[in-house]
């Protein structure tokens, strides 16, 4: 671990984003990561399960910036790159590895890892605290994802232990958190836009209660995504998931799909 930043480790435990807002509630200062073997109640964005057997790695960052709610536009896209980065020292093809809105990273076109970031705010002029949920397929991946999904040993045809994996992530992230300039969204949109899946090209959009095909054009100084509508509209995406046009049909069974 980076030099001063905490770590507990959970050979099985409920969730590690659960662990690490209780231990913040509890008054733990951190920076910390909370690291599990396996999960029995794994969340994933937008109120989905995240499988969580053992081989893949399942980390929450506990941190406490000194920041508004609203500088926070630029953090899941750098937690991207850093996953980004990670699966890169470990192995992977950098032309292989982008990053799908709002925090996927894909290998090869197919999921890899799932970011959920939760905060707790103490009123809209600061943060108590951020978790940021790192799951990454290192060993395996559920058949029945909601996209299709991979893992890094399927990729590069060869296993990477957990402890690899989490110490290459604790460091990466630990650097771009350490860079991260608030004022400077561009940067980052910059180079995320540069490893992106998906812009430019048609794709179907789901958002709440919403499905539609539109291209995604940029992103947005507050994290949104620009994406342009069949009929020359455009729309701003603020929460929601991005599918090839090909996969649009598969709707409806959201529980019971993983990723
Ligand atoms: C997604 O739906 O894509 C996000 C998945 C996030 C999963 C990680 S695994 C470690 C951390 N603990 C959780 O319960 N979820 C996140």
């Amino acid at each position: 671990m980076p030099h001063g930043v905490g770590a507990r480790f959970f050979e099985v435990c409920s969730s590690t984003n659960r662990l690490a807002s209780d231990a913040a509630l509890e008054g733990l200062q951190g920076p910390c990561w909370f690291i599990g073997g396996a999960q029995e109640a794994g969340r994933g964005r937008r109120g989905r399960a995240w499988t969580s057997e053992p081989g893949n790695l399942y980390a929450s960052l506990l941190f406490r910036p000194s920041l508004k709610p609203a500088d926070m536009a630029a953090l899941p896209f750098i937690c991207a790159l850093a996953v980004r980065d990670t699966f890169i020292a470990l192995g992977a093809d950098a032309d292989t590895v982008r990053c799908k809105w709002p925090n996927d990273v894909l290998i090869s076109g197919k999921k890899a890892s799932g970011i959920l970031i939760e905060s707790s705010a103490r009123n809209a002029d600061a943060l108590d605290f951020v978790v940021i949920g790192i799951g990454m397929n290192l060993a395996h991946f559920p058949a029945d994802a909601l996209f299709p999904a991979t893992s890094l040993a399927t990729e590069i045809g060869q296993a990477v232990p957990v402890q690899d994996a989490a110490s290459h992530l604790a460091r990466i992230l630990y650097d771009r958190l350490n860079a991260w300039n608030v004022a400077d969204f561009a940067a980052i949109a910059r180079e995320w836009t540069e490893v992106a899946w998906g812009l430019g090209c048609p794709v179907t959009l789901r958002t709440t209660g919403e499905t539609f095909t539109g291209t995604p054009v940029r992103l947005e100084a507050d994290g949104a995504l620009l994406v342009t509508l069949d009929g020359g509209h455009e729309k701003r995406l603020y929460a929601g998931d991005v599918f090839p046009v090909n996969t649009a049909e598969q709707e409806g069974n959201e529980d019971a799909s993983h990723h």
